[in-house]
């Protein structure tokens, strides 16, 4: 067993012994019907055309968060509340690395989302390995100019680094928190891999330095890694997600396509697609892509012996 399918495996346990302590429904529609009647946040983020999607009972909401309203810097999230219970769950936040890829590419579209592509460009499957039988999911494309994300000043963009990303990520989970407010006091993970061996442990350390402030409080409770990267490995960057992304999950699920970018690439662009997600009119199309390669160029990258000196770092270090 190699090193990488080693890490997904302690991930994959991590990950479910930590959930497996909350019951198991057995009242689905019921609980959706009491669930419809609830009705409280983020209806106009909701999702409710997307082309090609399977019938599921649970809710799904898409949407730019503004973290920057002056600069006009904005980033895309994809969440999908717990097929069942979601109320008594925990909430996930993603992040894929690169830097450059795309967590709804990747995490939501080819690994742990409910919706899988398949035929090029024309559809999408139900996931029956989802993370979301035991959470609630959260994708962001972090930061900006991956995926989805963007910002209408230039400039935000010779600032990219570790540290920007970790910035926006913590502004981002504060606006978000205000549009699902039932959320606010859940307890909350956040799991990533490859280049967010870097983002997590950054943002983790950031929620816990504010967390001094009562008003500013997250519940969070650890975080999850795969295959992640933790120290300057330029030779590896962006490949890590590709690896990981083609190699590792196909061999856990079974099954190989090495087709899957393109057809993410293919759907993300419909225009009939993006106007679903809120991210276009239909008209005038976003130019999403997997990965953008070239913003590696000056990123600017945090000293990972400051982050393992932290404590929130200490344990997580100690393994990696
Ligand atoms: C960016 O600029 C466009 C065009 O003016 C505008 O429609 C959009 O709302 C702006 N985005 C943000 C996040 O301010
Ligand atoms: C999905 O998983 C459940 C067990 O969790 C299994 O009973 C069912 O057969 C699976 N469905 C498909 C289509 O693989
Ligand atoms: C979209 O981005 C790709 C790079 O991924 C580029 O080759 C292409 O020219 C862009 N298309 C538009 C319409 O901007
Ligand atoms: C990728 O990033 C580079 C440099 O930051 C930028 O010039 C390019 O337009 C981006 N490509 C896409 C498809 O966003
Ligand atoms: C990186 O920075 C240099 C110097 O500021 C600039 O010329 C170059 O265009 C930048 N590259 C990208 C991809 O933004």
């Amino acid at each position: 067993m190699d090193f990488t399918l080693k890490v997904a495996v302690f991930l994959t346990l991590a990950f479910i012994s930590s959930i497996l302590v909350q019951p198991v429904s057995g009242v689905r529609n019921s609980q959706l019907s009491r669930r419809k009647n609830r009705g409280t946040y983020g209806n106009e983020d909701m999702v409710t055309n997307l082309p090609g999607q399977p019938a599921v009972d649970f809710r799904h909401y898409v949407a730019y968060v503004t973290v920057d309203e002056k600069n006009g810097r904005t980033l895309f999230y994809w969440f999908y509340e717990a097929t069942t219970r979601p109320d008594e769950k925990t909430l996930v936040l993603w992040l894929n690395g690169g830097p450059g890829c795309s967590s709804v590419g990747y995490g939501a579209t080819q690994e742990i989302g409910p919706f899988l592509v398949d035929i090029e460009g024309n559809g999408i499957k139900f996931n029956n390995y989802s993370w979301n039988k035991e959470a609630n999911m959260l994708f962001l494309e972090s930061p900006i100019r991956v995926g989805f994300s963007y910002t209408n000043t230039s400039t935000d963009y010779d600032n990219l680094g570790d540290a920007f990303t970790a910035n926006d990520a913590y502004t981002f989970l504060h606006k978000w928190l205000l549009k699902f407010p039932s959320y606010r006091t859940r307890t909350f993970y956040i799991a990533g891999e490859s280049h967010a061996g870097k983002y997590v442990p950054e943002l983790a350390e950031l929620i816990i330095d504010k967390n001094s402030d009562p008003s500013l409080y997250i519940d969070l409770k650890g975080i999850l890694l795969g295959n992640p990267e933790t120290s300057s490995a330029e030779d590896w960057r962006g490949l890590v997600d590709y690896a990981w992304s083609h190699t590792v999950v196909p061999r856990i699920l079974g099954g190989y396509d090495p087709c899957l970018d393109s057809y993410a690439k293919a759907f993300y662009n419909r225009p009939d697609v993006q106007e679903s997600l809120h991210v276009s009119n239909g008209h005038q199309l976003r130019n999403w892509s997997i990965c953008n390669h070239t913003m590696f160029e000056n990123w600017s990258e945090s000293d990972s012996k400051k982050i393992c000196s932290s404590n929130i770092q200490k344990a997580y270090c100690s393994w990696s």
